[in-house]
Parts: C-alpha cells; sequence; structure tokens
C-alpha cells in the first residue's frame, strides 16, 4: 500500500527536503501551501509533475493554518497516515515584530491542525516541528529533559505547540511526537537567518558586488547541522512503535564568529575586513547558547548528524557562489532586506 503524507511548510526550507525524502520512499505527498500574488513554490519546483499526470505523485492543496475548517477538509479529503505540521512564522526576531500573528500560527495552527486529525478519525501519525528555543535561557547541554525558558514570542508560541501536541497524544492516544530540532541549515535556508545571510554576503563579497555586511550578536552559540539529515530524523520519529520526543542536533555549538571566520576564509577573504555592526539586529531578549545532546535519536532512532557547522559553512558558500555565478543576479535582494527591517 502507497502511504500518503501531508505536509504543512512543504514551500519552506525543510519541507523541501522532506517532500523529496518521502516521495523517494513511495510515498503519495500532499502540500499546503498559502495562495499569494507571486510563486511561493521555488523550493518545490523540482519535483512538481504535472496532477493530470498518472506518474504524479506530489500533490498541493491552498491552505493557511489560521483556516480550521479547511484544515478539517483536507484531513478528510486527503487521509494522511502521516501529518508533518512544519507551517510556522519561523523567525524569532520577526516574531518580537508580529507576536500577535506568530500566536496564532505557530501556536494556535497547532491545535487547528490536531483538531482536525482528531476530529477525522483517521489513525494518522503526527509530527510537530518544535525547536531548541523552547530551552532558550537554560544553560546547555540541553536534551528532551531539560527545562524550557522561552525567549521570545516565537519560542513561547512553540512551547504552546509542544505542549498541546503532548497533551492530544495523552488525552486521546494519538500518535503525536515532537521534534525537538536545533538549528538546521542548507543552501535552501531562508536568506534572513544569520548563516544564509552570511553565505551569501560571502558570494556577493567575492564577486565584488558587495563590500560589508551588517550583523547583530555575533558571539552567539548555535548547534548547526544540515536540513537534509534532519528530515530523516523527523520521518524515523513516526516509524518507531510507540510515539515519543526527540532531540536532533550536532552536539557541537560554534559562534557566529566562528561561522563567520569559516565561511569568508573558505573564499580567501578575512571577516573583520568586511563585518559591521547594526543593533537593528539585536534581538530585545537573546538565546545565548543552545549545544544539543542528541544521544535518544541516536540510540533509540539510530540517527546521527555527520555534517558539522564548519563543513556546513563551506556547502553553503560553494552554493551561493555557485547560484551567483549562474544567475549574474545583482545583490539587491539583501541591500532591500537589510534596509527594510530587523531580520
Ligand atoms: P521556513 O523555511 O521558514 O518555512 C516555513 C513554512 O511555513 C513555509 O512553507 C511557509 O509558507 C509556511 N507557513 C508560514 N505561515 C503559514 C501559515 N499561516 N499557514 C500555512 N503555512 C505557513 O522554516 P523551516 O526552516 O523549514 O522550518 C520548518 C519548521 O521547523 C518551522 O515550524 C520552524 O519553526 C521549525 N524549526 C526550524 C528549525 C531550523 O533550524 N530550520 C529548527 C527548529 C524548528 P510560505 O513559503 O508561503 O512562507
Ligand atoms: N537572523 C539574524 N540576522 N541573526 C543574527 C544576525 C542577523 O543579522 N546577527 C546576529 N544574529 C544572531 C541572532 O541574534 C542569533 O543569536 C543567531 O544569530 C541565530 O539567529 P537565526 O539564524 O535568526 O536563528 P535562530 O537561532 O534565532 O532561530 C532558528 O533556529 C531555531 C532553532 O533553535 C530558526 O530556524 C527558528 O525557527 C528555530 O526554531
Amino acid at each position: 500500500m502507497t502511504k500518503r503524507a501531508l505536509i504543512t511548510g512543504i514551500t519552506g526550507q525543510d519541507g523541501s527536503y522532506l517532500a523529496e525524502l518521502l516521495l523517494s520512499k513511495g510515498y503519495e505527498v500532499h502540500g499546503l501551501i498559502r495562495r499569494a500574488s507571486t510563486f511561493n513554490t521555488a523550493r518545490i519546483d523540482h519535483l512538481y509533475v504535472d496532477p493530470h499526470d498518472p506518474a504524479a505523485k506530489l500533490f498541493l492543496h491552498y491552505g493557511d493554518l489560521s483556516d480550521g475548517s479547511r484544515l478539517v477538509t483536507l484531513m478528510s479529503e486527503i487521509r494522511p497516515d502521516e501529518v508533518y505540521n512544519l507551517a510556522a512564522q519561523s523567525h524569532v526576531r520577526v516574531s518580537f515584530d508580529e507576536p500577535e500573528h506568530t500566536a496564532d500560527t505557530t501556536g494556535t495552527g497547532t491545535v487547528r491542525l490536531l483538531e482536525a486529525v482528531r476530529l477525522s478519525g483517521i489513525a494518522t501519525r503526527f509530527y510537530q516541528a518544535s525547536s531548541s528555543e523552547l530551552f532558550g535561557a537554560t544553560p546547555p547541554p540541553q536534551s528532551e529533559t531539560t527545562q524550557f525558558y522561552p525567549r521570545s514570542p516565537y519560542a513561547a508560541a512553540k512551547l504552546y505547540s509542544y505542549w498541546i501536541t503532548k497533551n492530544y497524544r495523552e488525552a486521546y492516544g494519538l500518535y503525536a511526537v515532537n521534534g525537538i530540532l536545533f538549528n538546521h541549515e542548507s543552501p535552501r535556508r531562508g536568506e534572513t537567518f544569520v548563516t544564509r545571510k552570511i553565505t551569501r554576503a560571502v558570494a556577493a563579497i567575492k564577486a565584488g558586488q558587495q563590500e560589508h555586511v551588517y550583523l547583530g550578536n555575533i558571539d552567539s552559540i548555535r548547534d548547526w547541522g544540515y536540513a537534509a539529515e534532519y528530515v530523516e530524523g523527523m520521518w524515523r520519529m513516526l516509524q518507531v512503535d510507540e510515539p515519543d520526543d526527540y532531540a536532533l542536533a550536532t552536539g557541537v555549538g560554534l559562534t557566529v564568529r566562528d561561522f563567520l571566520e569559516t565561511a569568508f576564509e573558505h573564499v580567501g577573504l578575512n571577516w573583520e575586513d568586511h563585518v559591521r555592526f547594526d543593533e537593528r539586529y539585536l534581538r530585545p531578549t537573546e538565546v545565548d547558547a543552545l549545544i544539543g545532546d542528541p544521544s535518544k535519536a541516536a540510540e533509540k532512532l539510530g540517527w546521527k548528524a555527520t555534517v558539522d557547522g564548519h563543513e556546513l559553512a563551506k556547502l553553503m558558500v560553494d552554493a551561493d557562489v555557485s547560484a551567483l555565478e549562474n544567475s549574474g543576479r545583482p545583490w539587491i535582494d539583501t541591500v532591500k532586506l537589510a534596509s527594510w527591517g530587523h531580520e
């Protein structure tokens, strides 16, 4: 029997890698996408096959986590074996600007989807994209048993989602799990997260299109892994007999400064010549250090990260250098982003 999966957030970084993984495993994949005035499917366009083609295995449906009745309808139409809830307003800094919207999408959106699963009566396995941001101010190493201390509207919304997922598991016997994922990046990472902002800037500076990149706090520590490996961990969480919660991480922390050094050195540049401070990129409350302990996932799921933060920085720089060389695109995007807001 062909397994069927529904992915919310399929147009995002993780959604695109997960869709690839599930299609390669023979799944029929359904994705929730938001209606936008421009195309927002660039990360999955290479997977798309005309739905009229009998070989089509990927189907997209308009919907939004703010629209509960739509989620109920989709659950009964698609009848998925597995639901991966990856959709969210996922930017921590932006959540300080849009706390209410973040709560509605990143928090309440989860219970809307869980209700849709419960009301459908289908024996669906549910994955919730929880986050190491939940640990916030609690010092590393952090694992499934570490106390939560959220430090942003984003993390507070994810905390609600974590507990409501656990509650539906306990209250209704739903197969529902939390993947507590530490930062994971890739060439598909959103352009305003710090790693991608840096690697795009390295490519543009190397090409002579830009002189400086403006950043906030470069002393914070993150446990950066490779997104393509993390989606494998998500899938494995739904394949074990009993639902449980798992942290995925490399176990190694780097500062933003370390990432900068590796990324710039990779193309023969010195980061100190090109990085400038701009306080607009600071957060009202910062998360100083996230370093995960992934031993439970290693033991119970056989999952292990193999790409470390330095390797990741290099592969992202390589991808951005070659993207720039191939498209010859001017660096207008980042200039605009930098002057618009607080990312
Ligand atoms: P991302 O690239 O920002 O993708 C977010 C996705 O959510 C996009 O497809 C976006 O659609 C969709 N979305 C946003 N608001 C929505 C709404 N109201 N209704 C329906 N869809 C909506 O995020 P990511 O890095 O892939 O992360 C995936 C999930 O894991 C997120 O929940 C994130 O918070 C969580 N997480 C990420 C990391 C990490 O390091 N990447 C770590 C821990 C947890 P559009 O394309 O239309 O904007
Ligand atoms: N975005 C950004 N832009 N961050 C900057 C900048 C900048 O110009 N300058 C310094 N930073 C610092 C931030 O203050 C933070 O300490 C660190 O770089 C990482 O920021 P982000 O890349 O925006 O990621 P994040 O750690 O806040 O959140 C990501 O990881 C979480 C898991 O721990 C997101 O993917 C979240 O969705 C995810 O839950």
